[in-house]
C-alpha cells in the first residue's frame, strides 16, 4: 500500500519543512491537488508553487488536476518533471486524446472519476491508464467525509480490472483516514491519498504507519 500525503492540508508558510517531514516520515508520493475555481469550486495552488517544491524533495509527484482543459498545464509539469496526472473524465472531451497527451512526455496518466460518475466511463480506455484515481468526497476541499459508497465502487472496478487481465494500481482520495484505511486495503486500494489525516497529525511518520498498515 502506498501513501500519498496531500499537500493541500500542510502549512502553506512552511511547504520545505512540511514535505521534509512526510519524506522522513516514509510517504511514498507527494499529493499536488490543482484546482482552478471552475470544475470545483476552490482555487489551491498551480505549477509555479509546484515547481517551487520540486526542489525541496526527492519524492515522486503525484498531480491531480481537478481544472477544466487539464491540458493547459501538461508542457509545464514536463518542463517541471512530475511523474503522475490525473485528470477529471467530467473535465473533458477528448479522453484518449488527452491520456495520450500525458503518456507521450513520459509521465504516468490517470482518470479521475467524481464519486456520481459511473465506471462505465472508464470502459474504453482503461487499458491506456498508468492508475485510477477514485474520489471518495465530491472535490474541491479537504477535510470532508468519507462517501462510503465509493467501496463498492473500487470493489466492481477490481472485477473490471480482472476481467480484463489488468492490474492498475487504485488510487483513492478524499476523507481517507484510520477508520476506513483497512476497508480500503480489503476492496484493493493501492494507493492512499490523505491529507488531514496526515498533515493533521503532530507525528506523521505515526500517521503514515497507521494507514499503510
Ligand atoms: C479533494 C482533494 C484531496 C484532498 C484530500 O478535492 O482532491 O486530495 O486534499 O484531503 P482529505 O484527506 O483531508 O480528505
Ligand atoms: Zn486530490
Amino acid at each position: 500500500m502506498k501513501i500519498a500525503p496531500s499537500v493541500l492540508a500542510a502549512d502553506f508558510s512552511n511547504l520545505e519543512c512540511e514535505l521534509k517531514d512526510i519524506e522522513t516520515g516514509g510517504a511514498d508520493l507527494v499529493h499536488l491537488d490543482v484546482m482552478d475555481g471552475t470544475f470545483v469550486p476552490n482555487i489551491s495552488f498551480g505549477p509555479p508553487v509546484i515547481q517551487s517544491l520540486r526542489k525541496v524533495t526527492l519524492l515522486p509527484f503525484d498531480v491531480h488536476l481537478m481544472t477544466y482543459h487539464p491540458e493547459y498545464y501538461f508542457d509545464s509539469l514536463g518542463k517541471i518533471g512530475v511523474d503522475m496526472i490525473s485528470f477529471h473524465q467530467e473535465a473533458v472531451i477528448h479522453v484518449d486524446r488527452t491520456i495520450h497527451d500525458i503518456k507521450s512526455r513520459g509521465i504516468k496518466a490517470g482518470i479521475a472519476l467524481n464519486p456520481g460518475t459511473s465506471l462505465s466511463a472508464l470502459e474504453l480506455v482503461l487499458p491506456l491508464l498508468d492508475f485510477v484515481l477514485i474520489m471518495s468526497v465530491n472535490p474541491g476541499f479537504g477535510g470532508q467525509k468519507f462517501i462510503s459508497y465509493t467501496l463498492d465502487k473500487i470493489k466492481v472496478l477490481k472485477k473490471m480490472m480482472k476481467n480484463l487481465n489488468l492490474q492498475i494500481p487504485i488510487e483513492v482520495d478524499g476523507g481517507v483516514s484510520s477508520a476506513n484505511a483497512v476497508l480500503l486495503k480489503d476492496v484493493g486500494a493501492d494507493i492512499l491519498v490523505a491529507g488531514s489525516s496526515v498533515f493533521g497529525a503532530a507525528d506523521r511518520k505515526k500517521a503514515i504507519d497507521v494507514l499503510r498498515s
